[in-house]
């Protein structure tokens, strides 16, 4: 239909092609799997038809809930790495009814493996990354020129496609296939930037005339993913608008690249993230013991009985607030404020529990707090997707007292629980958390990187929750917010089709 396609380029992309190593349900480690499985669906109800790239991980072919088949228009492809040649297998989910296509890039040597960015058991990261998605990026490229099917706008989702851009700069420069199509990269997390030796340009068949002081491709003698899409894509966005400011300001929240974020501050932007709001509703939560809403709580409560049931409190811990945190155990996210303060929390009348995976440190760290204060503190170290839904629903307030964070997602399904956020005031925790005060606020919010500014804003929240028609009030108020992804969708479709339209005249 070539008159319509006419009509759609004079009115904004109508063809999205998503690359990313996660998307849920498929694959995810973090909030990045939420987006990409989030938002394709949320522009799909726009009239943007996406497309969803992503590696077929060996979980994801071994699980049987969503099923996959080989794609029929192009089963496999062979992909050229420096003097190897390496075949990629090209797998489809069925459509369902959300409109959203989904394409998955197998290959023995590269993603047949038990974890995606590395080994479970040990929790190192896989020694050729580079190699895998450069593998994955490559292979992506040539699977759309070969389903032919027009491409409008590339979005590129962190570190590990960021060199997409890259490649179509020079590998397919002259392609008149991708000649029209606009890229957007999406910044999750500037903290993974996905640096490898210069041998990785060799692999990508990019020419070692690229690699040169302060061309996209070189960075301290190095090749850096993150650094190339930067500089290299038609627009960047981060994923709330306080981070993509604060990336800018210096090492801290820049991770080194602010300098290169700075140089592009013209075509850099920040939306903030939205969530599922069918996955996370306490009306319609399979995951939850009883169901509830703004207008009637009571399920909330019995929520909660479960929850310190569930995590072996001896009763149901009178009237005492459970505090729950649902989180990647990583640097980021400021649990070493937690053990600081340690001490006097536990001197506070309240529970806390803990659910989460990450690095081995924090495994130990709660662990022994766990043991130390065993009436007080109840920990899980697994990823369980249905605990989490436990923990938002008894839990009534939500503890996140980042370092950085770039937008955040388990503050957003909180509210929407009436589980009040605890945070730090960075990034999207910033932007989506308004401060408490009296009538107003959905949350409680502390400035400084310090476990006592942590515990003040403990004590403000316990102070409210003393008062339970102050509280009850606070929790209607943040359950009443809308953090979906409508909104966020809304100015994607804006943000591609200004790509769009820079790309066409
Ligand atoms: C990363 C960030 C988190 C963000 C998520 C989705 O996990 O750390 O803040 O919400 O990506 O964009």
């Amino acid at each position: 239909m070539p008159e319509f396609r006419e009509f759609m380029h004079q009115n904004g992309p109508s063809t999205v092609v998503m690359f990313s190593a996660e998307a849920a349900p498929f694959a995810k480690v973090g909030g990045m799997g939420d987006v990409v499985g989030a938002l394709p669906k949320a522009l799909a109800k726009l009239g943007i038809h996406p497309l969803v790239v992503i590696p077929a991980y060996g979980a994801v072919l071994r699980q049987d809930r969503f099923p996959l088949g080989a794609c029929g228009a192009v089963p496999h492809l062979d992909v050229s790495l420096g003097s190897e040649t390496e075949r990629a297998e090209i797998y489809q989910a069925r459509s369902d009814a959300s409109g959203v296509d989904f394409y998955f890039i197998g290959s023995r040597t590269y993603f047949n493996r038990p974890g995606i960015y590395g080994d479970p058991d040990t929790g190192e990261g896989y020694r050729d990354n580079g190699k895998r998605f450069l593998f994955f990026m490559k292979a992506g490229l040539e699977l759309l020129l070969r389903l032919n099917t027009p491409v409008d706008i590339i979005h590129c989702h962190d570190s590990h496609t960021a060199l997409i851009p890259g490649l179509l700069r020079t590998n397919y420069d002259r392609s008149p296939f991708f000649k029209k199509a606009g890229t957007l990269f999406t910044i999750h997390n500037l903290a993974y930037q996905g640096v490898y030796s210069r041998k990785v340009l060799h692999y990508a068949g990019i020419d070692d005339e690229h690699f040169f002081p302060m061309s996209p491709f070189e960075y301290w003698d190095k090749v850096n993913f993150m650094k190339a899409g930067i500089l290299i894509s038609d627009k960047v966005n981060t994923v709330s608008e306080t981070y993509a400011l604060e990336i800018q300001t210096g090492h801290e929240f820049g991770h080194g690249l602010e300098g290169v974020l700075r140089s592009r501050s013209m075509d850099l932007s920040g939306i903030v993230n939205g969530i599922d709001y069918e996955e996370w509703n306490p009306r319609t939560d399979p995951f939850i013991q009883a169901s509830f809403s703004g207008d009637d709580l009571s399920g909330k409560g019995k929520c909660k009985d479960f929850l310190l049931r569930r995590f072996g409190f001896p009763g149901t811990g009178g009237r005492a607030p459970v505090i729950g945190i649902v989180s990647r155990l990583a640097d980021q996210k400021g649990l070493e404020l937690i053990a600081d303060a340690a001490a006097e929390i536990m001197k506070l009348e309240m529970r806390m529990v803990i659910l989460g995976v990450g690095q081995l440190k924090y495994h130990e760290l709660l662990q022994d707090l766990a043991s130390k204060f065993p009436d007080r503190i109840g920990v899980n170290l697994s990823f369980d997707d249905a605990l989490a839904h436990e923990i938002m629903a008894g839990s009534d307030m939500f503890l996140m007292p980042s370092r950085y964070e770039p937008c955040g997602l388990s503050q957003l399904a909180s509210l929407r629980y009436g589980t009040i956020p605890i945070v730090r005031a960075t990034g999207g925790l910033a932007d989506t958390v308004v401060p408490y005060e009296e009538e107003n606020g959905t949350g409680f919010l502390f400035r400084g990187y310090s476990s006592g500014e942590m515990l003040e804003a403990l004590k403000r929240a316990l102070s409210v929750y003393s008062d339970p028609d102050r509280w009850r009030a606070l929790v209607r108020h943040a359950m009443a917010q809308d953090w979906s992804w409508d909104k966020s969708a809304e100015k994607y479709r804006r943000l591609y089709r200004s790509i769009h339209l820079k790309r066409h005249f």
